[in-house]
């Protein structure tokens, strides 16, 4: 007997999830983000819309994934937490995260990335990156130089912005990638900005896709370039734990790399937004203080501010797409899925679903320090084998910048959106247009 097929969406609901949902995602950047489209969506609030359109659907389609009729493509939409759940424990296999889109925007910069890797090679990728990126670890080896190193950045960032008064996003980032810079390579790349700006170029690429053909010869620039970082690794960077890494047959050390510096930018962006919102709650502030003024662990290990940062991504996920594609027809309750068919969990639906969660559109990083939401897919870093594996190292890099800004400075919003702790936060957080007012600690 053959199984039916997985119910479809109808054409104008089909229609709703493409212009309401995944086109508003596309123009903001999946690979880097346009300012201005995403200042767009924060104006007309199209992520909350998203959130709605996702829901209504659902409702009509209570179990089980949901096909979109779509003439050529095959995709679906998982809409009930626990198939969420299915869809990220059973990657990388019959759910690759090698999409076909996924594998045309990043093969823009990194065409042999674990991320775009499918079979046998990508177990021995994904291996070369746990053990660069201490997965496993809450605390990366390489802490002890880490550490110093985002408080020295931020802490310079703040020494300007007390002389001039306020903090802008573009400041931020520019302090950011020189923490990233010197993470990633070592203290000799800290003012390589041209590093930065070709990695950046690369990625105005992938936004595009299939769109726009790939530039081989600045990417075999850019990757002969992480080649050279390599092999003249500075001790005490990511780049020399890689070079000393033992590396199966086809690792591709340098195309693993890129990852890591485009990576970081939304680790850029949780950080700056949990800031702002720390600078508009009270509560929180304190409570994040109180973390900081007490810790003895050199800031290793800070529960909260850490919690803080899950909690921004919770709000305002980074990959709010997790995308994956089928390699083999998968059975579900209701249906079979063909192969080849794409799979989106949109992270925004499940992460504000206040039906299910206590506060969801409030900041309330308590969440992430007690079991109350375990089970329900909060999934910033995604989940699962394929789960982000510098999950870690992010929070750890994050939680230490959080860290070294509040511990002596006052903070308030001087331009940008209004967050009000008695209201529901937005569903788009337009970091780009924050200026905040800085001031030392009273
Ligand atoms: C806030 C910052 C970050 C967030 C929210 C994030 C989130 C994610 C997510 C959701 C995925 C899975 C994508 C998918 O399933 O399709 C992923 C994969 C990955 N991330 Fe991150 N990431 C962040 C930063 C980083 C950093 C800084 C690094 C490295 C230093 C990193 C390394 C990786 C790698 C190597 C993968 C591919 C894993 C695989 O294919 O098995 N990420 N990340």
């Amino acid at each position: 007997m053959t199984s039916p097929t997985l119910p479809t969406a109808s054409a104008p609901d089909t229609a709703r999830l493409l212009l309401g949902v995944l086109l508003p995602t596309i123009v903001k950047g999946p690979i880097i983000r346009r300012p201005w489209a995403v200042g767009l969506a924060a104006r007309l609030d199209l992520d909350t819309r998203a959130v709605g359109i996702v829901r209504s659907i659902h409702a009509k389609h209570p179990a089980g994934p949901l096909m979109l009729k779509l003439p050529i493509r095959r995709q679906a939409i998982v809409l009930a937490p626990e198939d969420a759940n299915t869809v990220l424990a059973r990657s990388p296999e019959p759910f690759t995260p090698a999409s076909s889109e996924k594998r045309a925007a990043l093969s823009h910069f990194q065409p042999a990335n674990v991320l775009i890797t499918r079979g046998p090679l990508r177990t021995v990728r994904r291996a070369l990156q746990e053990q660069v990126l201490d997965t496993d670890h809450p605390v990366h080896h390489l802490a002890d130089r880490f550490v110093p190193v985002v408080e020295e950045e931020m802490l310079e960032l703040l020494a300007g912005a007390v002389r001039s008064g306020s903090l802008p996003w573009d400041d931020f980032l520019d302090a950011w990638y020189r923490v990233v810079r010197r993470v990633v390579f070592g203290d000799h790349a800290r003012d390589d900005k041209d590093l930065t700006a070709m990695v950046i170029r690369l990625r105005k690429d992938g936004n595009w896709a299939f769109l726009k053909p790939v530039r081989t010869k600045t990417r075999r620039r850019f990757l002969a370039r992480i080649t050279e970082e390599l092999a003249n690794a500075e001790p005490g960077s990511l780049a020399a734990v890689m070079a000393a890494a033992p590396k199966g047959d086809g690792a591709e050390p340098a195309d693993q790399v890129p990852q890591w510096l485009f990576a970081f930018d939304p680790a850029g962006m949780a950080t700056f937004r949990a800031l702002t919102v720390l600078a508009t709650h009270p509560e929180a502030m304190a409570a994040a203080r109180r973390e900081v003024d007490g810790d003895t662990s050199g800031r290793r290990v800070l529960p909260y501010l850490r919690a803080a940062i899950l909690e921004s991504l919770r709000l305002w996920p980074t990959t709010p797409m997790i995308l994956r594609q089928t390699t083999q027809p998968v059975q579900w309750e209701r249906g079979l899925m063909p192969a080849d068919c794409g799979v989106l969990v949109y992270a925004p639906y499940f992460h504000r679903d206040e039906r299910s969660l206590r506060s969801a559109h409030s900041f309330s990083p308590e969440r992430w320090l007690t079991e109350e939401d375990d089970g329900w897919p909060l999934v910033p870093f995604s989940d699962g084998p394929v789960v982000c594996p510098g999950k870690q190292l992010v929070l750890l890099v994050t939680s230490a910048a959080l860290a070294a800004l509040v511990a002596g400075h006052d903070f308030r919003v001087e331009e940008g959106q209004a967050l009000d702790p008695e209201r529901p936060l937005p569903g788009t957080m337009d970091n780009y247009s924050v200026r905040l007012g800085v001031s030392g600690r009273s």
